[in-house]
């Protein structure tokens, strides 16, 4: 049985999970296409103020097709795992069969999972994590390469299928991917799917700030840097004026704070508040020439801000059968 098949969708596309720009409308549109929206749950509550039950239903209100969740596995605080467990319940009652885990061991993820009958697949950036995410019982890989938004891989998406390949696994191709020649490379190296974040960030549906999604229309590649002054993790951004002045590495004191479980937790928790505050007011009083436009190497084949059903249309158009699954 074919991926499509197994998670019930038209087109092989996701739309990954994207802390903050995961609206509930832009997660719907995807699905609604015929591809699958995954959602954040951060980015649902706390960025886009959805108690998350209600949030699901919002979805459910848009499209009665197949969405997928994100789980950020990591350990952090308590409340934060228990939190992440209760939302877990919650997406599988609510029908939620698709689950991206992330970081951490998804151990506990697959167990609730697979007791519903439902998929988990975990992103890795190289062999080793896939192996011990394998050791869970995961069911296969978001393999995210080095051209990807978020926190890219150092791997091309090539060297990662063939690292990843005999694992046994479907593996779905995340980095890079904008148009529809990229997709047809992913798929014809042999990957099963493939997931795009910044293609969906430059849409109508996202509710990310009009600048935001101008500014990725308008970069090339050769402007996509990693930072870590944002999560103190490399993450891939826009070079603004702004980057370029202030460097994209962060100073002698945090470098400290990280090396250490407990205040690396803390200096992320308070990096994360800092970016949703600096989100939601760029979402309601525009960007300030400080914010960071987090972007991925595909910005180079974004030429326009455009609906999410005309990006399928690009996506899939001619001939349609080859990607039909
Ligand atoms: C703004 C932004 C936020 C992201 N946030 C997350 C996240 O919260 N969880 C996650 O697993 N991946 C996250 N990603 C990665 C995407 O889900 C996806 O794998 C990646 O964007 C694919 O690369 P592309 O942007 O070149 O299409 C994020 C990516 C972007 C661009």
């Amino acid at each position: 049985m074919t991926l499509t098949h197994q998670l019930g969708i038209t087109y092989p596309i996701l739309c990954g999970a994207m802390y903050p720009c995961s609206n509930p409308e832009l997660v719907a549109a995807v699905s609604r296409c015929g591809g699958l929206g995954i959602v954040q749950p951060l980015s649902l509550v706390y960025v886009h103020g959805y108690e998350f039950r209600a949030g699901l239903h919002y979805i459910r209100s848009l499209t009665a097709n197949p969405i997928g969740m994100n789980v950020i596995v990591e350990k952090n605080s308590r409340l934060y795992e228990s939190r992440m467990r209760g939302w877990v319940d919650i997406a599988l009652d609510e029908g939620v069969r698709f689950f991206v885990t992330a970081l951490g061991k998804p151990d506990w993820v697959v167990e609730k999972a697979h007791a519903k009958g439902a998929l988990v697949f975990h992103d890795v950036t190289h062999r080793q994590w896939a192996l011990r995410a394998l050791e869970c019982g995961v069911d296969g890989f978001i393999c995210v390469n080095n051209r990807a938004g978020g926190h890219a891989g150092t791997l091309s998406m090539r060297e990662l299928y063939e690292s990843l390949c005999t694992l046994g696994k479907p593996l779905i191709a995340a980095g890079g991917i904008s148009t529809r020649t990229d997709v047809m490379e992913a798929l014809a190296l042999g990957y099963a799917a493939v997931q795009l974040g910044t293609r969906f960030v430059a849409s109508i549906e996202c509710t990310a700030p009009p600048e935001y999604k101008q500014a990725i229309v308008e970069a090339g590649e050769g402007d996509i840097v990693t930072t870590e002054r944002v999560t103190g993790v490399p993450l891939s951004v826009i070079r603004t004026p702004y980057v370029a002045k202030v460097g994209t590495t962060v100073g002698p004191l945090s470098r400290f704070l990280f090396r250490y479980r407990r205040t690396r937790h803390l200096l992320r928790f308070l990096y994360n508040v800092r970016s949703v505050m600096a989100f939601k007011r760029s979402m309601h009083s525009g960007m300030s020439t400080k914010d960071y436009y987090q972007a991925g190497k595909s910005v180079s084949g974004i030429d326009r801000i455009l609906s999410v059903e005309d990006i399928f249309s690009q996506l899939t158009s001619e001939p349609p059968s080859s990607l039909a699954g």
